[in-house]
C-alpha cells in the first residue's frame, strides 16, 4: 500500500505586486529583479491570513478528490507563518472546512514545509494508521518581510497549495528529507519577542535575513544530490521523470539543479515569474496548475523537492 493523489487545489490573494511597483518603495528595478531571479510580480495578502488561504486551496482539493469532509483523518499544514502561535493553522483550517474527524498539525520546515508534510503524510498512510489525509503549504511571507530590505523584498509572495492523498495501491515511490541545524544562520527570521517583566526588554520584531549566495550554493548542491538519491534509492532514472517540481525559489537555482542532474529545463516546470517565492505554497501551487492544465498523465513519474531555512531539503517521487 502506498499513497496517491487524489485531487489538487490552489489558491493566491487577488492583489498582484509588480517589480514597477516594488520598484517605487525601495531602490530596485524590474530588469535587476528578472534577470536574477526570474520573477515577475507576487501576491500579497491585504485581508486574509495563511489559514484562510490553506483552507480556500483545501476545499478546491477535496472537491477535485471528490472527498466529504468528515472523511479526513488527518490535517498536515506546512507552514512557517500560521496565524496564530496557537491554535494551528491546520486546526484553525479544519474549522473552516469542517473535517470534524481529523487530527492536525503543523509542520515547521520553511520552503519544505509541504514536501515534510506531504512525506509525514506518506509516513501515516504507508504504516496504516491513517486513510485519507489532507496535506496543504500555505504562507503568507509577506509579513515577515522587511519592506526596506531590497535584497529579500522582492523575493517573496503569498499563496497556499493543498492534496488530498488517499491509501492507493499506486502513487508515492520514495521518500527522502534532510536537515542541516550548523547552517541555519544563512536564512534566519528571528522571533517577536515580548521579553518579560524580569528582563525589561522591549518588544523586538525578527524580519527575514538571508545570506543569498549561501543559500543559492546549497540549493544548487543538496537539491541534485537529494534527487539522485531518491532515484537510486527507487531503481529510478532521471530520463524516466516527465516533471520536477522544484520549490519556486529562484530560475538561476532551478537552471542550475537542471544542470547538474543533466536533464533538460523542459522537464522543470516553473510560475515563479507570477507568483515570486511563496514558500511552502511553491511545490503545491505548481503542481495544481500543471494538473487543471492536463499536463499530468496517469502513470507519469514525478519529482517534488523543496528547500530551505533550517536548512531543510527534500524529495518525494511518485507515479501520477
Ligand atoms: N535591486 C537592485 N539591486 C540589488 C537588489 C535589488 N532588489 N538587491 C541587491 N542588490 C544589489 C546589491 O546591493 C549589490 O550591489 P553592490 O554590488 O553595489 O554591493 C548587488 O545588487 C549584488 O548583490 P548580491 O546580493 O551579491 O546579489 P546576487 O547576485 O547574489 O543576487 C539573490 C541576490 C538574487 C538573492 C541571489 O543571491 C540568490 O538568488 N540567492 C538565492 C537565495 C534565494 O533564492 N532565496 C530565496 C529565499 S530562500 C528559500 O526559498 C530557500
Amino acid at each position: 500500500m502506498t499513497t496517491r493523489i487524489v485531487g489538487t487545489g490552489s489558491y493566491v490573494p487577488e492583489q498582484r505586486v509588480t517589480n514597477d511597483n516594488l520598484a517605487q518603495i525601495v531602490e530596485t528595478n524590474d530588469e535587476w529583479i528578472r534577470s536574477r531571479t526570474g520573477i515577475g510580480e507576487r501576491r500579497i495578502a491585504t485581508v486574509e491570513g495563511t489559514s484562510r488561504i490553506g483552507a480556500r486551496a483545501a476545499l478546491k482539493a477535496m472537491e477535485q478528490a471528490g472527498v466529504d469532509p468528515e472523511e479526513i483523518d488527518l490535517i498536515l499544514l506546512g507552514t512557517s507563518t500560521p496565524d496564530c502561535c496557537f491554535p494551528s493553522g491546520a486546526c484553525e483550517i479544519q474549522g473552516i472546512i469542517g473535517a470534524v474527524n481529523a487530527a492536525c498539525y503543523d509542520i515547521s520546515a520553511a520552503c519544505t514545509g509541504f514536501v515534510f508534510a506531504l512525506n509525514t503524510a506518506h509516513a501515516f498512510i504507508n504504516s496504516g494508521i491513517y486513510k485519507t489525509v489532507l496535506v496543504i503549504g500555505a504562507d503568507v511571507v509577506s509579513k515577515l518581510v522587511d519592506w526596506t530590505d531590497r535584497g529579500t523584498s522582492v523575493l517573496f509572495g503569498d499563496g497556499a497549495g493543498a492534496v488530498v492523498v488517499k491509501a492507493d495501491e499506486k502513487g508515492i515511490l520514495g521518500i527522502n528529507m534532510k536537515s542541516n541545524g550548523t547552517k541555519g544562520e544563512v536564512l534566519t527570521c528571528g522571533a517577536r519577542t515580548n521579553g518579560n517583566f524580569l528582563l525589561g526588554k522591549k518588544p523586538e520584531m525578527g524580519y527575514i535575513a538571508m545570506d543569498g549566495q549561501e543559500v543559492f550554493k546549497f540549493a544548487v548542491k543538496r537539491v541534485p544530490e537529494c534527487i539522485s538519491e531518491i532515484l537510486e534509492n527507487s531503481g529510478v532514472s532521471a530520463e524516466e521523470i516527465r516533471y520536477f517540481i522544484i520549490h519556486q525559489a529562484n530560475y538561476r537555482i532551478i537552471e542550475s539543479i537542471s544542470k547538474r542532474l543533466k536533464v533538460d529545463m523542459e522537464r522543470f516546470p516553473v510560475n515563479m515569474e507570477r507568483y515570486g517565492n511563496t514558500s511552502s505554497g511553491s511545490v503545491p501551487i505548481l503542481l495544481d496548475e500543471l494538473n487543471r492544465d492536463g499536463a499530468l498523465k496517469r502513470g507519469d513519474k514525478i519529482v517534488f523537492s523543496g528547500f530551505g531555512a533550517g536548512l531543510t531539503w527534500g524529495a518525494t517521487l511518485l507515479e501520477w
